[in-house]
């Protein structure tokens, strides 16, 4: 038996390769640094649905079809509304929100991954303006899949700049092999069920601290650090207390996380532009102390950055607050769970693993005297 199925090859993808030991992601034939500050959010979804990217009216077409599917049915507003109004962890909201998809719809693989594609950002963008008070906004079809996004929670258009930034993001988190949220959904179609209901278990799964819930904290050890002089002494205070430090360590890389390269990058020049290159600064020589004490405490264990550390720079910048980092990762991933669940249901068999039993056997079940007295009163 393998703990936690480490090192165990579970399916064969075409979708995206990690490679832990020389720190490279190659999404669908593409390297992440070369793909994602380039290509739009559209373009990277069509390479995994199709296995190509779109020639020009292909993409023209196909990005359309996504704008189309924006508007979510009533029923979901009145959702998120409810969840909003109890104060439910964005996350949740969104599960819920996902989970309506199918109303009115007869389910389809290929019609259900559009539509997650394109619904997720209205989700969560109506969500959080319902959490902060304000009415949805509308949908705009013209703007470009992450431009929707930041048009959804803030109700501005949003520049060039930032559009370009989230994009990035997007792109750079869309997929990354048999991870567990992919896992998840690919388990649940492997039964034949939907593409709906396995981006919601998918949602579910990417909500726990050691997958897509680490960027907020990541960032909370910044500003709870402050100013370089202070970092050496808190994160030592961490390690002594046994504490993880977020955005630190991965199941499979063993050397530094090539998608924190692609968002530090991408931070680098969102904060050139924005003037706030003190805070990207402080970053930089957090990481590099967290790192030299990471070596020191755990000097037999690979531990180097991971994509959630940038991340929470990166979306800090365009002015996300820390409880939307988790669902923004969703609105990039969901196109990889779409695209995956596509190619389980192709071409994969029900994932069926088994289990050990560590637990007593031979025991005799014995009804008590108390019990019996129950059951004649009834009778
Ligand atoms: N800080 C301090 N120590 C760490 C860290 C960390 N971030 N990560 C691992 N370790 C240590 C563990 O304490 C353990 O030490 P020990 O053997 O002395 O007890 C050892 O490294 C191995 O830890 P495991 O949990 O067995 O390693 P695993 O491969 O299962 O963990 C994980 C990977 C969950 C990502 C882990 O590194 C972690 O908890 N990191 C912090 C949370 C985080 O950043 N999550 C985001 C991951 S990226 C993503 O999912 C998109």
């Amino acid at each position: 038996m393998v703990e936690g199925l480490e090192g165990v090859v579970a399916a064969s993808t075409r979708l995206s390769r990690v490679d832990g030991e020389a720190g490279r992601l190659t999404i669908a034939g593409y390297d992440v640094d070369d793909l994602a500050p380039q290509a739009t959010f559209e373009e990277v979804a069509y390479l995994l649905l199709r296995g190509r990217l779109p020639d020009p009216p292909g993409l023209a077409a196909f990005s359309l079809d996504l704008a189309s599917r924006r508007a979510l049915p009533p029923i979901v507003h009145d959702v998120l509304r409810a969840a909003a109004a109890d104060g439910t962890p964005p996350m949740d909201a969104l599960r819920m929100g996902a989970s309506l998809l199918s109303l009115g719809r007869t389910s389809e693989a290929h019609e259900d991954a559009l539509t997650a594609i394109a619904a997720f950002p209205t989700i969560v963008g109506s969500y959080w303006r319902y959490r902060s008070g304000s009415p949805a906004v509308s949908i705009r079809p013209e703007l470009r899949h992450a431009a929707h996004y930041l048009h959804q929670l803030t109700g501005d258009e949003p520049s060039s700049e930032r559009t370009r930034a989230l994009e990035t993001y997007l792109n750079t988190v869309v997929d990354h092999g048999l991870n567990a949220s992919t896992f998840a959904a690919r388990v649940i179609v492997s039964t034949r069920s939907d593409v709906i209901s396995a981006v919601t278990g998918a949602v579910g799964a990417l909500k726990g601290p050691l997958h897509g819930g680490a960027p907020g904290p990541a960032l909370d050890m910044v500003f709870e650090i402050g100013s370089a002089d202070r970092a050496e002494e808190v994160i030592r205070a961490k390690l002594d207390r046994s504490e993880r430090l977020m955005g630190f360590g991965h199941r499979v890389y063993r050397v530094r996380d090539p998608r924190a390269d692609v968002l530090s990058h991408a931070a680098e020049r969102f904060y050139n532009a924005d003037g706030e290159r003190g805070l990207y600064d402080l970053v930089r020589e957090v990481e590099a102390i967290a790192l030299r004490l990471l070596r020191e405490r755990k000097p037999h264990r690979r531990l180097d950055t991971n994509v959630e550390f940038y991340t929470a720079l990166l979306l800090h910048g365009l002015g996300l607050p820390a409880e939307l980092f988790t669902p923004t990762f969703a609105v990039g991933r969901v196109a990889g769970w779409a695209a995956h669940c596509l190619e389980q249901m192709r071409d994969g068999k029900l994932i069926r693993p088994q289990s050990e039993y560590v637990g007593p056997i031979g025991l005799h079940y014995q009804v008590s005297s108390l019990k019996s007295e129950v059951l004649k009163s009834e009778t």
